[in-house]
């Protein structure tokens, strides 16, 4: 079998990890892989991953000590005209001319919205591994480069807590989330933090500064609200202002962290779930898979339909919420 591996969307730590592992794992079958560089934009343009001696076929040797780089080196894209019927079916065309017979997409919910769009022009089979720090998709508990952004994002909150803290300060840290609280209410929890602003929950500023006044008045020097980018009221830049308008007592900055939670070294959790995953999406095409994520539920590996991977908005635990809110009392 001739397989296709791209890696597609916002970048995230462990996608190198996992493209490593789906040619290792595909190469050790006795299948041939094709690297295909920055995702649906360069199958487009037919830019294939190349040996220096010119060869396009991947090797165990082409991915030697890519584990623990962040990024992806095959490059990644948000393409625009893959979006279009046009695009799709030129897609497919280069898929048939190129004679892959299956593929392997690492990312996030556009690219199994993309691999479901490619299927209907194509009749090769797609196996898709979740390569995205927001953790927001369905069919696995947790997605490739999640545990790396929150290991970041909470290192950056132990560093502010520092300063707030000599400074008897209030910080606001805006991570990562357009749609999806999980990087927000992890950091929180990992951080302390005293308050969290997500995009599934109602955040009602009056209440929060009679807490945060309550907080001050038993003598609580920092306070540390981590707020997801898409929190009901516009991110963090938005809640200062309206903290500070109801009275906050403390005095406030603003961090937003933004991309620096997709670099950096992918901790060991990442590499370990990109890994499973890698070999697990060669050996389900091995067994005739196709329209499916890989992904791991309670340990175990599972596939689920793309369409599954992202029809519901995918919850973050409630149960967390109230622990958070226990902590913070
Ligand atoms: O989907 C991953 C993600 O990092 C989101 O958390 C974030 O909202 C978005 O990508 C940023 O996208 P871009 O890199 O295109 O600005």
């Amino acid at each position: 079998m001739r397989i296709g591996v791209f890696t597609s969307g916002g970048d995230a730590p462990g996608m190198n990890a996992c493209v490593r592992a789906v040619v290792r794992s595909a190469v050790s079958k006795g299948h041939e892989v094709i690297g295909i560089c920055r995702g649906y934009q360069g199958l487009l343009e037919e830019d294939f991953f190349r040996q220096a001696d010119g060869e396009p076929l991947m090797r165990l040797r082409s991915v030697s000590h890519i584990l623990q780089l962040g990024g992806t080196v095959l490059g990644t894209s948000r393409s625009e005209l893959f979006r279009t019927k046009e695009g799709v079916k030129r897609a497919a065309d280069v898929l048939r001319k190129h004679r892959i017979d299956a593929l392997i997409p690492i990312g996030g919910d556009g690219t199994f919205r993309g691999a479901v769009e490619l299927a209907r022009h194509w009749d090769g089979r797609i196996v898709g591994c979740p390569g995205t720090i927001d953790n927001d998709l369905l069919g696995t508990d947790y997605t490739i480069g999640f545990a790396t952004a929150v290991h970041t994002a909470v290192e950056a909150v132990d560093k502010l807590r520092d300063t707030a803290e000599s400074h008897e300060r209030l910080f606001l840290v805006e991570v990562m989330g357009r749609h999806s609280g999980f990087i927000a209410l992890w950091t929180a929890l990992a951080g302390g933090a005293e308050v969290v602003a997500l995009p599934e929950t109602h955040t009602d500023v009056p209440a929060t500064v009679e807490h945060l006044k309550t907080l001050k008045s038993r003598g609580k020097k920092s306070i540390m609200v981590v707020v997801a980018e898409g929190d009901e009221l516009g991110g963090a830049a938005i809640l200062d202002d309206e903290l500070r308008r109801a009275g906050c007592p403390f005095d406030t900055r603003v961090v937003l962290l933004g991309h620096l939670q997709r670099g950096g070294t992918p901790v060991p959790d990442d590499r370990i779930l990109a890994t499973r995953l890698g070999d697990f999406a060669v050996r389900s095409l091995d067994r005739g898979v196709g329209g499916m994520m890989a992904g791991v539920v309670r340990g175990e590996l599972v596939l689920t339909p793309f369409e599954e991977t992202y029809a519901r908005h995918k919850a973050v635990p409630e149960s967390l919420l109230d622990v958070l809110q226990t902590m913070a009392s």
